[in-house]
C-alpha cells in the first residue's frame, strides 16, 4: 500500500470532498474535515470511524483567514506534518448578470477565490519547511468555458486555474506537487437548489468519480507532479 497520508479536505461534509474523505480514509490516509456545519462533520467523522478509518475534524469557514489558519495548525499539532491540503469547498450560484445578484457573486468570490488563496497562504509556508506536500483544488470545467448563466462562478474558477498554475511555476522546486480537478456536473448537494431545477436532467458525474481521480493523483510516486484532471460524463 502506498504510505499513509494526513490530507486536509475543505468542504469534506457533502458532495465531491465528502465522497473524497471517505475513499482516502478507506485507504488508510489520515483526514482532517473542514466545513462550516459541526454536526455535519461529526457525521462524516462518525462514517469513517465505523468503516475502520481515521478522521478528526475542525469547524473552517474557509472565506474566514484566521479560521483557515487554525485549521492548518490543528492539523499540524495532531499529526506533525501536512501531506495535502484539498482545497475543494466551493458554492455556485447560477443567474444572469442582469439579475444583479451582486451578495452572491461577493459569497463566490469570498469562497470560492479567498478561500483557495487562505488556504494557499497557511499551507506554502509549512509544505516550504517539510521540502513537500501537495495542494488540490477542486476547479471545474466551468475554469475553462464561460456559459450563460454561470459568469460569475466561472470566473472564480479561472481565477483558481490562474492561482495554481502560479503556485506550481513558483513552489515545484519546494517539491510541492499542484493538482486542479476540474469536472462538468457533479450530482452534489448544489443541485437540491429548486433554482437549478432546470439542470436536472444534464447528465451529471457522480461524487465518486472525482474522488477516484484525487486520490489517484495524491497516491502517485513524489516524482509525478499530476496537474490537472478534467472529468466529462459520457452522453
Ligand atoms: N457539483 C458540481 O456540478 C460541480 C462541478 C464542478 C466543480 N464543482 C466544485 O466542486 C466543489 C465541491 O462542490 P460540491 O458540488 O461537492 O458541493 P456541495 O455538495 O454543495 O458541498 C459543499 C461543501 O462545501 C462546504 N462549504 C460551503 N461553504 C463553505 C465555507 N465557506 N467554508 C467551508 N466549507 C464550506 C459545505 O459544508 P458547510 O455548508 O457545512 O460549510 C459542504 O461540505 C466546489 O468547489 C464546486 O465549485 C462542483
Amino acid at each position: 500500500m502506498e504510505q499513509a497520508k494526513t490530507i486536509i479536505i475543505t468542504g469534506a461534509t457533502s458532495g465531491i470532498g465528502q465522497a473524497t474523505a471517505l475513499l482516502a480514509a478507506s485507504h488508510g490516509h489520515r483526514v482532517v474535515l473542514a466545513a462550516r456545519k459541526e454536526a455535519d462533520l461529526q457525521a462524516t467523522a462518525a462514517a469513517i470511524h465505523q468503516a475502520g478509518g481515521q478522521a478528526i475534524f475542525k469547524v473552517t469557514d474557509v472565506s474566514n483567514r484566521d479560521e483557515v489558519q487554525a485549521l492548518i495548525d490543528f492539523a499540524l499539532a495532531e499529526y506533525g506534518r501536512i501531506d495535502v491540503l484539498d482545497l475543494n469547498a466551493g458554492v455556485m450560484s447560477f443567474a444572469p448578470m442582469n439579475e444583479i445578484r451582486v451578495d452572491e457573486w461577493e459569497r463566490m468570490i469570498d469562497i470560492n477565490v479567498k478561500g483557495v488563496l487562505y488556504g494557499l497562504a497557511s499551507a506554502i509556508p509549512v509544505m516550504e519547511k517539510q521540502r513537500g506536500g501537495q495542494i488540490i483544488a477542486t476547479d471545474s470545467t466551468a475554469g475553462h468555458q464561460v456559459g450563460q448563466n454561470n459568469t460569475v462562478y466561472a470566473s472564480t474558477k479561472f481565477s483558481v486555474r490562474a492561482i495554481m498554475d502560479g503556485v506550481r511555476a513558483e513552489e515545484a522546486g519546494a517539491h510541492i506537487r499542484t493538482m486542479m480537478v476540474s469536472p462538468a456536473f457533479v450530482k452534489t448537494g448544489f443541485f437540491a437548489d429548486q433554482r437549478n431545477a432546470n439542470l436536472e436532467s444534464v447528465p451529471k458525474l457522480r461524487p465518486e468519480d472525482i474522488a477516484a481521480s484525487v486520490v489517484f493523483a495524491i497516491e502517485q510516486p513524489a516524482n509525478v507532479d499530476i496537474n490537472e484532471i478534467v472529468l466529462r460524463p459520457t452522453l
